[in-house]
């Protein structure tokens, strides 16, 4: 036995890491259930690092140092249950099983829970940054207990990326607390696509620009506050054109967007929790609105917007609008996210240190940005920190934003282009900030009808109406 690290599953995203762990001076052991794939590994890049090829798993189990450390790499769900079903039997109290795929929290402390009782660490570990990112330097989400983390933190935290010397990857919190995490990483991810994308639209449609143009708007942007590997690939696709028609990759894209889930997890989870994750909730209805063709065809006839494009002499002025509009929705789309972890937090009791959540996301990962540095800032000056709206600078930046984040909003409501997650973002910051909501009128009618009794402002307990009854006699129930 000699390997330090085993992975299992080595389709593109599980053979990137384990090229990575082997760049690193680690000997890997490889192992596919199908044995081509481990063969072609070692023919492509065994010159790169120590590899052991292992064919079978029981090759694959006799090939790691103890205690074994061993990363399953393959689709989430049943395939996940069978490989640990599999290697359970072979494996001794001690050992750790990592899950680098895109697991359902609910199923990692299932499966922590059920391999705790046989003295096996069940490591949940969300993995972002794509393939590149798996093979370069991902973002490292790693759940499980604090003792497996002792010995497995420190190589997972050599193979993540870095910034500024610190390495994007730290212990998240107990049991499926990484995959929630990374859960969350994914619904942000959809909001900021949505955001990035609505924007593109507007600049498009409000102001007449071209793909190109708008690619050269982007890279403009991604020198200031929203610089961000989001906002440069947006730049890049925008700017490509399609080699086979001349025309902008864009144009040539049928636009219904997909999804393999993580964002409707996301949405699932966070009404389970009572976190109002709504810019989220909207970029992931988006994805599926646009692939109901059967409606769209529908509604396409229907009229849209009444005010024409704005006047050329305008656009420079709405494109700015458009990027505090892109970033003030950004910041509340973040903001939810990190609400929806904290709610997560106190119901699961995984204590999340919610700087380092950003911390570790500054690199390697999908949505890394040059502001989640300044949300780490925020969360270390103030680990109490509720929302990014209560530090100083946020909050001054949003204030700044009112009059050109709502203009873009009624620009697009005028023009009929669809805006649903800057709206949601804004909508939410409305509700938020309110003296007063309407819930008094819902509270209201539900104890009309149902009885479902009230609160009063004016004094403590709980209340119902005779609505039917002459007088309407209030009594506290
Ligand atoms: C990452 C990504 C990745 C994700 C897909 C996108 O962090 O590297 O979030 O984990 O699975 O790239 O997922 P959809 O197919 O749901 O858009």
């Amino acid at each position: 036995a000699r390997a330090q690290i085993g992975v299992t599953g080595l389709a593109v995203m599980g053979r990137n890491l384990a090229r990575n762990f082997a760049h690193h001076g680690y000997t890997v052991a490889v192992h596919n259930r199908t044995p081509a794939r481990t063969r072609e590994l070692i023919e492509e890049f065994n010159h790169e690092g120590a590899f052991v090829p292992a064919e079978s798993i029981e090759e694959f189990v006799a090939a790691l140092e103890r205690p074994r450390r061993m990363m399953i790499m393959v689709k989430a769900g049943e395939a996940t249950d069978a490989v640990i079903d599999e290697f359970t039997p072979l494996l001794e109290p001690g050992d750790m099983i990592i899950d680098g795929g895109n697991a359902h929290f609910a199923d990692t402390r299932r499966r922590e829970a059920a391999l705790r009782e046989r003295g096996i660490h069940f490591v949940g570990t969300g993995v972002s940054g794509g393939e590149e990112g798996a093979l370069n330097g991902p973002s490292i989400m790693p759940g499980g207990s604090v003792d497996a983390y002792a010995v497995l933190g420190p190589m997972l935290e050599t193979i993540s990326a870095h910034v500024d010397g610190e390495p994007c990857c730290t212990h998240i919190g107990s049991d499926g607390a990484g995959h929630f995490v990374k859960m969350v990483h994914n619904g942000i991810e959809y909001a900021d696509m949505q955001l990035i994308s609505e924007a593109y639209d507007l600049l498009r449609q409000v102001t007449d620009h071209t793909p190109a143009e708008i690619a050269e708007i982007f890279r403009g942007w991604n020198e200031g506050r929203l610089d961000s590997y989001l906002i440069e690939i947006t730049a890049d696709i925008l700017a490509h054109t399609d080699p086979a028609t001349g025309q902008p990759f864009i144009d040539i894209v049928a636009d219904a967007a997909g999804q393999k889930g993580t964002g409707r997890w996301t949405v699932q989870t966070a009404l389970d929790l009572g976190s109002p994750v709504t810019a989220i909730a909207q970029a992931t209805f988006a994805r599926v609105a646009s692939s109901r063709g059967e409606l769209r065809a529908a509604y396409r006839a229907m009229p849209g917007g009444i005010r024409p494009p704005v006047r050329h002499d305008e656009a420079a002025r709405f494109v700015s609008q458009v990027e505090h509009a892109l970033y003030a929705s950004k910041v509340i789309a973040y903001d939810q996210g990190w609400t929806m972890i904290r709610d997560a937090a106190a119901e699961y009791g995984w204590d999340i240190d919610l700087g380092a959540v950003a911390r570790i996301w500054r690199g390697g990962c999908i949505i890394r940005a040059a502001f989640l540095d300044r949300i780490r800032a925020a969360h270390a000056a103030n680990p109490g920190l509720v929302s990014l709206l209560a530090e100083e600078t946020f909050a001054a930046e949003i204030a700044d934003a009112q009059v050109p984040w709502r203009e873009v909003v009624a620009s697009a409501a005028h023009r009929g282009v669809p805006t649903p997650a800057f709206s949601a973002a804004l909508a939410y910051y409305d509700t938020l900030r309110a003296e007063r909501l309407p819930a008094a009128l819902i509270q209201g009618q539900r104890d009309y009808f149902g009885a479902h009794t009230y609160q009063r402002t004016d004094r403590p307990g709980t209340f119902h109406t005779h609505w039917a009854q002459p007088g309407r006699p209030e009594t506290e129930v």
